[in-house]
């Protein structure tokens, strides 16, 4: 079966191996009510785990409603479909909702980075709900009826969606590539581990807030690539820029693509394999910080004045601590070879919610 529980411990779509598609949706939340936040959090709930268990909303043949369901997935699978909510900062702000006195003390807005330019239009929000499936058409589904259930309650602020290469094109299973052809999440922490999940990927009761417990903090980047410059470099200068090869992914100065990144073994034949400023050099670091990065390539048509594509990185990381990125990020805009052909455009943080259980609805303990 191709279906991911909804229900559990922690919410699907951070653990759960990349789905060839996503799609984010931030809403702003329109009611200044209590009771009818929590609602259609319930609503949501229901809906999402019918959904991920490819199960229609409901009824279509009343003679005096519109169906539940608007069907176009109608007899589709549930394509490995997941949905994984999150709060912004501005949920709690100005007390709405009788929860300020429970907002985690690291979500608060990002600082800004240099080089940053970011736009409104793709920053922000309220409540975050990430989408991923195999299928667009599941996607497109999940989208149209929560913002379907959610109207009068909550509005749409910015909706962006991202692709990888599908699984079924690559029988390999082999790490996906990025627009500028190198592979992508290479160096991601190893998450079988317990321990490395406890420390790096998950929000602790004892950091603070106890109702984010199992829960994770999610930061979006959306960072344009500019393809026509990259693609007027040379494949050398291109590695030195990553660090990595781009045939097989490896690490300069090693060939395995897993080899272990070593700041100290850097020079090879007295020359530098791996440039101190190349990208993941600077990322890396000392490797104490980690996150979960679960990114996709996005595209969206062309630039009126220039006549290039828009196209880039939807940047996703799940983090314990807002701090992990906020540290690699504030590195990689000092030093990183890549800000040459890269720009920030959108940018945005979440409190995602532990897993729900069946019977509570999502974000239950933040309302309890
Ligand atoms: C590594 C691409 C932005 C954090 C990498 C790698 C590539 C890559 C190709 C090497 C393979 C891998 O380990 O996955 C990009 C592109 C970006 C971008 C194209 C922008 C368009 C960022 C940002 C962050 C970040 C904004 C976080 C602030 C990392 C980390 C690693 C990494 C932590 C692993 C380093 C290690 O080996 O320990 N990235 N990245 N990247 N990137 Fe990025």
């Amino acid at each position: 079966t191709d279906q991911v529980p909804f229900y559990g411990t922690y919410q699907a779509g951070i653990l759960t191996p990349v789905q060839n598609h996503i799609q984010l949706v931030a809403f702003d939340v329109q009611t200044d009510r209590r009771d009818e936040l929590i609602d259609l959090l319930r609503r949501w709930t229901r809906a999402c785990a019918r959904l991920a268990a490819s199960l229609s909303l409901g009824e279509s043949d009343s003679q005096y409603v519109p169906p539940e369901d608007t069907g176009e997935a109608e007899g589709l699978s549930a394509s490995h479909l997941t949905f994984t909510f999150g709060c912004g900062a501005s949920l709690f702000a100005g007390d709405r909702f009788g929860i300020a006195h429970k907002r985690p003390a690291a979500l608060r807005d990002l600082p800004t980075f240099d080089l940053d330019q970011l736009d409104d239009k793709w920053s922000g929000g309220d409540l975050i709900v990430q989408i991923c499936a195999d299928d667009q058409q599941v996607v497109f589904h999940a989208l149209r009826n929560l913002t379907r259930i959610g109207r009068g309650i909550v509005k749409i602020r910015w909706t962006q969606a991202g692709f990888q290469r599908s699984k079924a094109a690559d029988a390999t299973g082999g790490t996906p590539r990025n627009l500028f052809g190198f592979k992508d999440g290479t160096g991601n922490p190893d998450l079988t581990k317990d321990k490395v999940r406890n420390k790096h990927l998950f929000y602790q009761w004892q950091d603070g807030s106890p109702w984010l417990t199992n829960g994770t903090f999610l930061v979006v980047r959306r960072i344009q690539m500019h393809l026509e410059v990259w693609d007027r470099t040379i494949l050398k200068e291109q590695e030195r820029t990553f660090g990595r090869e781009r045939a097989s992914g490896a690490p300069l100065g090693s060939t395995n693509e897993f080899a272990s990144v070593t700041p100290d073994q850097r020079t090879l034949h007295g020359e530098t394999q791996l440039p101190a400023d190349s990208h993941t050099a600077v990322a890396h670091g000392t490797s104490k910080e980690q996150l979960l990065r679960r990114s996709y390539s996005y595209q969206a048509g062309v630039n009126e004045t220039t006549g290039a594509l828009d196209a880039g990185l939807l940047f996703v990381s799940f983090q314990r601590s807002p701090d992990q990125f906020i540290t690699i990020q504030k590195r990689l805009a000092a030093s990183d070879r890549l800000n040459e052909y890269i720009t920030h455009r959108g940018s945005a943080l979440f409190a995602c919610f532990g897993g729900i259980q069946k019977g509570g609805y999502i974000g239950d303990a933040l309302f309890a």
